[in-house]
């Protein structure tokens, strides 16, 4: 398989592979396989998917007898799972070497912000009218409501410095960041797991769970092989 030429240190500003001091202050090359751009399209439309089915059943009034409910439960549902796949991303480039995967992390990262703002708004505006009184009523009944919104907060600053400037712009401490991700996979889980156990049914959150836990703990474990290994190499 062809490899891209761009390495997520060069888009989080690493200037490793320019040969110049100007060849380090011009954008990175972002050229890759031919068909990069139609695989990029193709997750680009397939993503609409979730959006596409609350619209259809809407048309078709197919959603339930609370069509509030189902819509933030699969705008909520559509985050997680974006954002599971998105944090797969680095993991299976590794074991696959297919460098060619990050090229799509932004856009996976950034489908579960949008899906995170449709899951938000469904609440504060369609289900509580922006009534604030309504909402601090809620949150009192259903504290999972908190661990959400920190879960939305901690996305933001994510989706802002998503872009390749940005990440230039931010250097390391763009990396330092992104790794806020983590933090959000485990308020999300935290969030699904809360709100049904309430419910008593708690197949899918440990599901999502397990995901969340196999793929922070490949994190850790290569970070701590990383570190062992960077010691050995000073030792020796
Ligand atoms: C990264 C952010 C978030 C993620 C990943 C997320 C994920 C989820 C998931 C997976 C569910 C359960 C869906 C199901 O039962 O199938 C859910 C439910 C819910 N979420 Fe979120 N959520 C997030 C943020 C928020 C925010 C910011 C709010 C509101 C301020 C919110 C309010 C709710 C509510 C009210 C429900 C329960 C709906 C019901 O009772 O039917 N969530 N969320």
């Amino acid at each position: 398989m062809e490899s891209t030429t761009v390495s997520p240190r060069a888009v989080a500003g690493g200037t490793k592979s320019a040969a110049s001091p100007r060849a380090a202050q011009a954008r990175p090359a972002i050229s890759g396989p031919r068909w990069l751009p139609w695989a990029k399209g193709a997750v680009f439309v397939a993503a609409w998917y979730p959006l596409a089915r609350i619209v259809l059943f809407g048309m078709t009034d197919r959603l339930g007898a609370n069509p509030i409910e189902f819509i933030t439960r699969s705008t909520g549902l559509w985050t997680l799972v974006f954002l599971c796949i998105t944090l797969a991303v680095t993991p299976l480039r590794r074991m696959t070497g297919w460098s060619v995967l990050i090229r799509f992390r932004r856009m996976l990262g950034l489908y579960a912000f949008f899906y995170a703002v449709l899951h938000f708004t469904t609440y504060v505006w369609f289900d509580k009218w922006f009534d604030v009184a309504a909402m601090l009523k809620d949150v009192g009944k259903r504290p999972f409501i908190t661990v959400g919104f920190a879960a939305f907060v901690l996305l933001i600053p994510l989706a802002i410095t998503s872009t390749r400037a940005m990440a230039r712009k931010l250097g390391r401490r763009w990396q330092t960041l992104h790794r806020l991700v983590y933090a959000i996979g485990v308020l999300a889980i935290l969030h699904f797991w809360w709100m049904r156990s309430g419910k008593h049914d708690l197949v899918l959150p440990k599901l999502y769970g397990a995901i969340m836990v196999a793929l922070l703990g490949w994190r850790i474990g290569a970070w701590l092989i990383a570190r062992l290994k960077a010691r050995t190499a000073v030792r020796s």
